[in-house]
């Protein structure tokens, strides 16, 4: 059993990772404890949802601040105050500057829904059709200075169907973001990730994974 590591987790919108995160808490799979849920956007779900569960939540008005860093200054104290040691990114819509990422360096996750480093940035399942890419998924990541690039942690795959559409893809997107979000917090609890350089490597996951591979189409049909 892993340390019960004390969560913040930045929202824009929906929340639904953060439900995931949550369940997986109160389900007894997630060593951690959300100790607050902050948004820049008043209207965002996710501060409901946090409600619900007893978690404090607020919104965190990026108007009054006059630049990114006194806004992200904003973030810090708010979740140092509520003790936080990793901050969890589950579609928070704004880019987090310098001091931010430094002031939580190596203890900033976010999910993003494309297989990094294919498709950074936004409107990425929409790009992946686009492209005609035959497989597309989800990614967590380690945040750094960059925008979507910091070192991978854990991804999924799913596949790119004919019939898709921007929310169809989406939908299968986010059932496995809905997987591997806790899974990412999970391993660090328990201590067993390590960054060297831009890899990231999971203690005792072996290579028992080295004969996996996903083939889309499959072959021989
Ligand atoms: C998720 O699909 C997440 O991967 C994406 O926003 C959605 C948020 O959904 N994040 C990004 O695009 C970050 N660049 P949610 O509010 O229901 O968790």
């Amino acid at each position: 059993m892993g340390e019960r590591v004390t969560v913040g987790v930045l929202v824009s919108g929906r929340g639904s990772n953060l439900q995931s995160i949550i369940d997986a808490v109160e389900e007894g799979r997630l060593d951690a404890r959300v100790t607050v849920v902050l948004s820049d956007r008043e209207d965002a779900f996710g501060l409901e949802r946090a409600k619900k569960h007893g978690i404090a939540a607020a919104w965190v008005d990026p108007s009054p601040c006059g630049s990114r860093e006194e806004y992200d200054r904003a973030l810090v104290v708010r979740l140092r105050e509520a003790d936080v040691e990793l901050v969890v990114l589950a579609g928070f819509m704004r880019i987090l500057g310098p001091p931010f990422v430094k002031s939580f360096k190596n203890r900033i996750m976010n999910i993003h829904p494309a297989l990094l480093p294919s498709f950074p940035g936004l409107h990425v399942q929409a790009k992946a059709l686009e492209h005609g890419a035959r497989f597309s998924g989800c990614t967590v990541h380690f945040v750094d200075a960059g925008v979507d690039t910091g070192p991978i942690i854990i991804q999924a795959c799913v596949p790119v169907l004919d019939g898709d559409t921007e929310e169809s893809l989406s939908e299968r997107i986010l059932r496995q973001e809905h997987r591997i979000y806790p899974r990412a917090i999970q391993l660090y609890a328990e201590g067993r990730i390590k960054i060297k350089g831009r890899r990231v490597f999971v203690e005792r996951s072996g290579d028992e994974n080295d004969r996996a591979s996903l083939i889309n189409p499959p072959l021989g049909r």
